[in-house]
């Protein structure tokens, strides 16, 4: 039986297209079935981006909703579609307890860094700002915390040279795009420890950042993993997972499914 995802998204929906696209035709054709693309806001390019690949879209407006409003609202939206998990790709809400609680560990996120350095939007721009040699793009689960659910994977993107913003950008979501479905095929197959297993991110210190108190945070930002970086891969990237901590285990990992095709964005 495939795993029942919704997406969740609040604007352009790379990451979301990338997922749907390994669903339909890649390495989660045999274990995941996107049923639901739902966005925070009616003007999200990836509705329409959704519904050209057949997938359902729809628009719950968050604006003048508090967050537990608002969770609560989604999961009346859901319910009907027998949701297992759901996946946030640019989501830029917070999560509630309500939806946590009604999707205990099975949420999942994506943060354009590693949480320990970074949290909140804005993640490519620091990279660039600060002309950073690397950033990490982490994938987690979202807990009841702000940004400390246990992190499933990150993979380092190497930014020396980069030009500009749009070349850090462009660097991060090709590994971003790559990663997330590998993650999401790994957990709906069972091929990771638990949860409690990685590290959780309460505990650890994170750099300060001002839009962590705004109201609407983009939820691909969640405080870090505990383990550093341990495989390399080609172009410059170095890949940590508790699926595959190893190089070798990635590989033999990875050599089963046929390639990924990364979307265009
Ligand atoms: C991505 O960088 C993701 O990591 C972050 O928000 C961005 C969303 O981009 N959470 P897209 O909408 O998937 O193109």
């Amino acid at each position: 039986m495939k795993t029942r995802i919704a997406i969740l998204i609040s604007g352009r929906g790379s990451n979301m297209q990338a997922i749907i696209r390994e669903a339909q035709e890649g390495i989660l054709r045999d274990c995941c079935e996107p049923v639901i693309v739902v966005s925070n806001r009616e003007d999200a390019p990836g509705l329409a981006r959704a519904r050209s690949m057949g997938v359902r879209a729809v628009a719950l407006p968050s604006r003048g909703l508090g967050r537990s409003a608002y969770d609560r609202a989604l999961i009346r939206l859901l319910e009907p579609y027998e949701i297992d998990y759901l996946v946030l790709a640019g989501f830029m809400r917070i999560v509630g307890p309500d939806l946590i609680a009604r999707y205990p560990n099975r949420i999942v996120n994506i943060h354009p860094a590693d949480p320990a350095l970074f949290r909140g939007i804005g993640a490519y721009e620091w990279a660039w700002e600060t002309r950073r040699e690397w950033t990490t793009i982490t994938v987690h689960l979202v807990d009841e915390g702000v940004d400390t659910g246990p992190i499933l994977a990150q993979e380092r993107v190497c930014l020396r040279g980069a030009t500009s913003l749009e070349d850090v950008e462009r660097r991060g979501l090709a590994v971003e795009h790559a990663l997330y479905s590998r993650v999401l095929r790994a957990l709906f197959l069972g091929e990771r420890t638990s949860p409690e297993a990685s590290t959780s991110l309460d505990s650890r210190s994170h750099a300060p950042n001002p839009s962590l108190d705004a109201p609407a945070t983009d939820h691909g930002q969640g405080p870090r993993l505990g383990r550093p970086p341990t495989g390399t891969a080609e172009r410059g990237t170095e890949s940590s997972s508790p699926f595959a901590s190893r190089p070798h285990e990635r590989e033999s990992w990875e050599s089963t499914e046929p390639p990924s095709r990364p979307p265009s964005s």
